[in-house]
């Protein structure tokens, strides 16, 4: 290897490495010696969706790559701070990034060059493949139950904040995977979902009060399951008694769901936003934690989420209590703590994620801001919570447009007056695309 040539420095993703790429390292390795700086994970997902491979089964193909000399990791989307360190002669990269996303950071790219003379060199984008064509043909092929599960855990520890919005059917499903908006430069999408039993039971009509089995509640998943592919974590109310809850654990691994949420309270329960309306019980500590126990014995795989849920807030127990439980259930093994709170204000969240910065011990920290609803996500980032879950907003968005338009036709004794808002006929026949198999 000769030091004494021009360092050429290349950032790639390369989680779908095609002939482009190719391309750019072609054209690289004749100018120097080449630098790859491979994006993160976490550089990666602060714009667009997490990489099909981890950054560690991308860096050894690219080590492999003809013409590569050396890997760095890339931590940031922002060349800046890698370039600084090497202040390499040439940054080489396909000129598509000249407008989109990535103008900023080509912006910021060519003034640090011009700190030491170096120079960007652009190949043209080489046409008929791009990672984006890609990664739709991928999609359209769906995942694997394991690649499924083993996602969040991937998203919690490579985004700031991961969102997950509820569904309960294929369609909401549906929305949940699909929707993307552009803000800032930053592409935006719902990281995952979750299956609240709060929607799953109402959409059938039926009581949140675990009333809506087991064998029920999969249904509604293998519906969404089927055609998505992003990761699910599944409200297990109480998870039921402990025996029973193993079986439950299994069932979904197998589904490839991420995690059960499991809430310190005696069944049947009764909704949560009940808060002290309605006669509840909260399990002991120790029933708690050994259902924990239980779960994590049940597991098959490490990914498995096991995420108590703590309602000492909920049911009026305070602060400390709720603490206590959330140290317990971390010793018990839990992988995550979901805090609920039924107020108005964020202030009681406030409180309880001021303390848990404070443990030694810490796992991934969930809140569902669904009566707190004027904070930010943001503002539960900055409080360090990791997952933040918008627990019933499509069915209670679909209910009232749903029994306004049965109104409508009802009064006017036809449909014409509630057309306008409706999905016209020729969009829903489309709405849902045949597979192209
Ligand atoms: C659900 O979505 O079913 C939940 C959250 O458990 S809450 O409804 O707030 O209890
Ligand atoms: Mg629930």
């Amino acid at each position: 290897m000769n030091h004494e040539q021009p360092v050429v420095y290349v950032g790639m993703s390369a989680d779908l490495v095609h002939p482009g790429h190719l391309n750019i390292l072609r054209e690289a390795r004749k100018l120097g010696r080449v630098v790859v700086g491979l994006l993160t994970d976490r550089a990666i997902a602060s714009y667009k969706r997490l990489p099909h491979m981890t950054f560690d089964q991308r860096k050894e193909v690219v080590e492999n790559l003809k013409g590569v000399d050396e890997v760095v990791a890339q931590e940031q989307l922002d060349y800046v701070p890698n370039l600084r360190a090497l202040r390499p002669q040439y940054v080489v990269h396909g000129d598509d990034w000249r407008q989109g996303v990535q103008k900023q950071t080509r912006q910021n790219v060519i003034e640090a060059l011009a700190e030491w003379g170096g120079e960007l060199v652009e190949v043209p984008y080489t046409p008929d493949v791009s990672s984006t064509q890609l990664n739709s043909r991928v999609k359209s092929t769906g995942t694997t139950p394991g690649q499924r599960l083993s996602l969040l855990r991937r998203l919690i520890d490579a985004k700031p904040m991961v969102r997950l919005m509820e569904a309960h059917n294929g369609l909401t499903g549906l929305i949940v995977e699909s929707l993307k908006e552009e803000r800032a430069g930053k592409r935006l999408e719902f990281d995952g979902m979750w299956l609240s039993s709060l929607t799953d039971s109402t959409a059938k009509g039926k009581p949140d009060i675990e009333a809506v089995d087991v064998t029920s509640r999969m249904q509604t998943l293998n519906d969404i399951v089927e055609v998505t592919t992003k990761p699910i974590l599944y409200d297990a109310d109480t998870g039921g008694r402990p025996e029973h809850f193993a079986f439950t654990v299994r069932t979904l691994e197998r589904f490839g769901i991420s995690g059960a949420v499991i809430e310190d309270k005696v069944g049947p329960k009764k909704n949560s936003l009940f808060g002290t309306d309605v006669a509840q019980t909260q399990a002991t500590l120790e029933e708690m934690s050994e259902k924990i126990r239980v779960g994590n014995r049940a597991k098959v795989t490490g990914d498995f989420m096991i995420i108590a849920r703590i309602e000492s807030l909920i049911l009026e127990k305070g602060l400390e209590d709720a603490l206590a439980r959330a140290r317990a259930y971390i010793d018990a093994g839990a992988d995550g703590i979901m805090i609920h709170s039924r107020q108005k204000s964020v202030n009681e969240i406030a409180g309880f994620c001021r303390e848990y910065q404070r443990f030694h011990t810490r796992v991934p920290l969930v809140a569902v801001p669904s009566s707190y609803n004027n904070t930010y996500d943001h503002e539960l980032q900055e409080l360090g919570v990791d997952v933040v879950i918008y627990a019933n907003q499509l069915l209670r968005s679909a209910y009232p447009a749903m029994v306004n338009t049965a109104r409508s036709i009802l009064t006017h004794g036809r449909s014409k007056e509630a057309d306008d808002q409706l999905l016209s006929i020729k969009d829903v026949l489309t709405l849902i695309p045949e597979g192209d198999w």
